[in-house]
Parts: C-alpha cells; sequence; structure tokens
C-alpha cells in the first residue's frame, strides 16, 4: 500500500476534439482528424502520466456514481495507477471537461463540474499520504479540503517523511488564504505563471516565486508555457527553456510538467535536472491529443530532456 507517489485532489474526464475552428452550423457535421479521452485533473492527470513514467503511483480523489467514472478508473488502473483511494458518489456525476482544440493548438474548455473535487482527508488517505515518498497535492478549491484539512494532511505527511509538491486550477477567491495555510507544508509549488502572477500580483516569476517563498514554500517552479519554467528550488535559481516542438494540443502539460519532475526527484535528479525531465515529458505530451499525448515514457523523456540539455536550442 506504500506508494512512490500519492496523487490528491482534483479528478476529472476530458473529452479533447482536434481541430475545431468552428461549430458545424445547424446541425451539420465536421470531420475532424482525431477524438481522445482521458483522466485528467491536477490530481488525476498528474498521476496519470506518472504512472506512465513508471513511478508507483496511488490517487486520492472521488468520480460519480455513472459510467465516466467508470471509465476513468479503468484508465488509470490500465496505467497501473492504485485506485483504492478513489471513492464513487453516490447520486453525482464525474466532473467532465470538453476541449475543442483549435488549429493554433488553442484550448477553449467547457466544464461540467460534478464530484471530481470532493476527495477528503480520511483516516485511509492520510495513512497512505504518511506511507508515501512523494505526496503531490491538487486539492486546492476541494470543498473537503480547504480551510484546514487539506493543511493538516500535508503536515502529517511532511512530518512522516513525504516531499510535498503542490499545484492547483483556475484558482478561486479562498484560494490564497488557503495557501496561507498550505504552503508551509509544501516542498515545491508549481504554479503556472497565469496563475502565479493572478495570485501574487507580481508580473514576473522571480518576484511571484518570492511571494510564494514568503508565504512559505520550500521552492517554487513557475511554468511559462512555450516560454519554458523558472525554477527557485534549493539553490540558485534557473530559467529553462521549452523544447522546439509542433504542438499539437497542450491539454494537461501543466499535470505532466510535475508529474515529469516528481520522477526525476524520485529517480535522484537534482530539482533543476527533475524540472528539466518535466519539461521533456510536458513537451512529449503536448505532441499528441489528451493526458498521455504522445508520451512514450521514461526512458525516452530522459533521452529527449538530455537532447536538449546538450544544446540548449530552444529560445
Ligand atoms: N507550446 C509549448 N511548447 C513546448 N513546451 C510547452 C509548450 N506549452 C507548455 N509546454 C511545457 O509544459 C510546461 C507546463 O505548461 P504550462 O506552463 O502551460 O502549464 P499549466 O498552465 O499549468 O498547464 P495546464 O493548463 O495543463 O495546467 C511548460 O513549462 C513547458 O515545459
Ligand atoms: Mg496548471
Amino acid at each position: 500500500m506504500a506508494h512512490e507517489l500519492l496523487c490528491i485532489g482534483l479528478l476529472t474526464l476530458d473529452v479533447v476534439a482536434r481541430p475545431v475552428d468552428t461549430l458545424p452550423a445547424g446541425e451539420g457535421t465536421t470531420l475532424i482528424e482525431g477524438l481522445a479521452v482521458a483522466p485528467a485533473g491536477t490530481a488525476g492527470g498528474a498521476a496519470l502520466v506518472a504512472a506512465k513514467l513508471g513511478l508507483d503511483v496511488g490517487l486520492a480523489a472521488v468520480v460519480g456514481d455513472d459510467l465516466s467514472g467508470r471509465f476513468v478508473r479503468l484508465a488509470l488502473e490500465e496505467e497501473g495507477v492504485d485506485c483504492a483511494l478513489v471513492r464513487v458518489r453516490p447520486g453525482r456525476r464525474t466532473s467532465a471537461t470538453v476541449l475543442p482544440i483549435d488549429s493554433l493548438g488553442r484550448r477553449p474548455t467547457l466544464h461540467a463540474p460534478g464530484a471530481g473535487f470532493l476527495a477528503d482527508a480520511s483516516d485511509e488517505v492520510v495513512t497512505a499520504a504518511c506511507s508515501a515518498r512523494f505526496v503531490h497535492y491538487g486539492g486546492v478549491g476541494g470543498p473537503k479540503l480547504d480551510g484546514g484539512p487539506g493543511a493538516a494532511l500535508l503536515a502529517r505527511a511532511r512530518a512522516a517523511g513525504a516531499v510535498v509538491t503542490c499545484d492547483l486550477i483556475a484558482p478561486g477567491s479562498g484560494a490564497l488564504d488557503e495557501l496561507r495555510r498550505l504552503l508551509p507544508h509544501v516542498d515545491v509549488f508549481m504554479p503556472s505563471a497565469a496563475e502565479a502572477f493572478a495570485l501574487s500580483g507580481a508580473s514576473t516569476p522571480e518576484a511571484a516565486a518570492a511571494f510564494f517563498h514568503a508565504l512559505g514554500a520550500g521552492g517554487v517552479i513557475i511554468k511559462l508555457g512555450g516560454e519554458g519554467c523558472y525554477v527557485d528550488v534549493a539553490g540558485a535559481p534557473e530559467r529553462l527553456p521549452a523544447h522546439d516542438i509542433t504542438v499539437v494540443d497542450t491539454t494537461s502539460c501543466g499535470d505532466s510538467f510535475c508529474a515529469g519532475f516528481i520522477a526525476g526527484l524520485a529517480r535522484g535528479m537534482p530539482p533543476v535536472q527533475a524540472a528539466r525531465l518535466g519539461s521533456a515529458v510536458a513537451a512529449q505530451v503536448a505532441q499528441g491529443l489528451a493526458t498521455l499525448g504522445a508520451l512514450e515514457g521514461y526512458a525516452a523523456s530522459v533521452r529527449l530532456m538530455e537532447s536538449l540539455t546538450a544544446g540548449e536550442t530552444a529560445q
């Protein structure tokens, strides 16, 4: 039951279609290149990608009592994610998102909320978090975790020896207060630039990282999309380039970056190198549809990482 990585928080079903530049008029039909369905969410997406990278992963999350929920569980289990702590919420549907990706790779989202944010800090989840090497927290905004239970869970996990990472999505008005509670128990906080700037009021990665350090985060990585990332974790801060790729779909690039970073740490890489691995994993994910995209696995990600480290061609 002790996992290398336990992910806690948001779990959704993503339905990704590409390219969708305009909707067919009336009840018309347009043929498109591809459509994919996959588990996603700050916890679910990271768990799926980490398992694909070979980590032993558990997921604490909630699905609805419907076919989508059963599909999400099946897809996670096919990649080897332990779903013993994925609970079914009777009478609720599974959270789901439709993403019509346009030819430029932009991704408007249509989200139908459901049970996906109802993860809690039950005794079983706390026990699993306390025995994991890494705990990835994607529960900011979750009604059963915010306001104290999530922070208490992370404090317990960290005291038991886990390395705690945290990512968030679409932070609401209460997110900053929640981060004040959470970040003192977080080793590496990994928001996107848009999230980091909105929450901190800063306009540079350096200033945003300083803001989150002041709230208690041990390390901060700001994800900068096609511009790469800013890494300020135990040592001199560094800005890393993104891979120069032809983007198909950037859905879950952020979650896959987090999974790649954790996989790097788990395999003994120092933080900056682990962030390079995160970038390589995200670059593979962005070259195909949905959560796993064109990701092959750990060895291919390391090869891609080394190709950029050697040349540093991007930017
Ligand atoms: N266009 C791109 N080209 C190359 N790499 C990219 C591109 N977009 C994203 N990435 C890689 O993915 C990482 C994470 O992407 P991004 O900054 O968009 O995260 P995010 O906003 O948290 O994403 P998400 O919406 O999935 O949560 C980047 O740091 C980069 O390494
Ligand atoms: Mg994100």
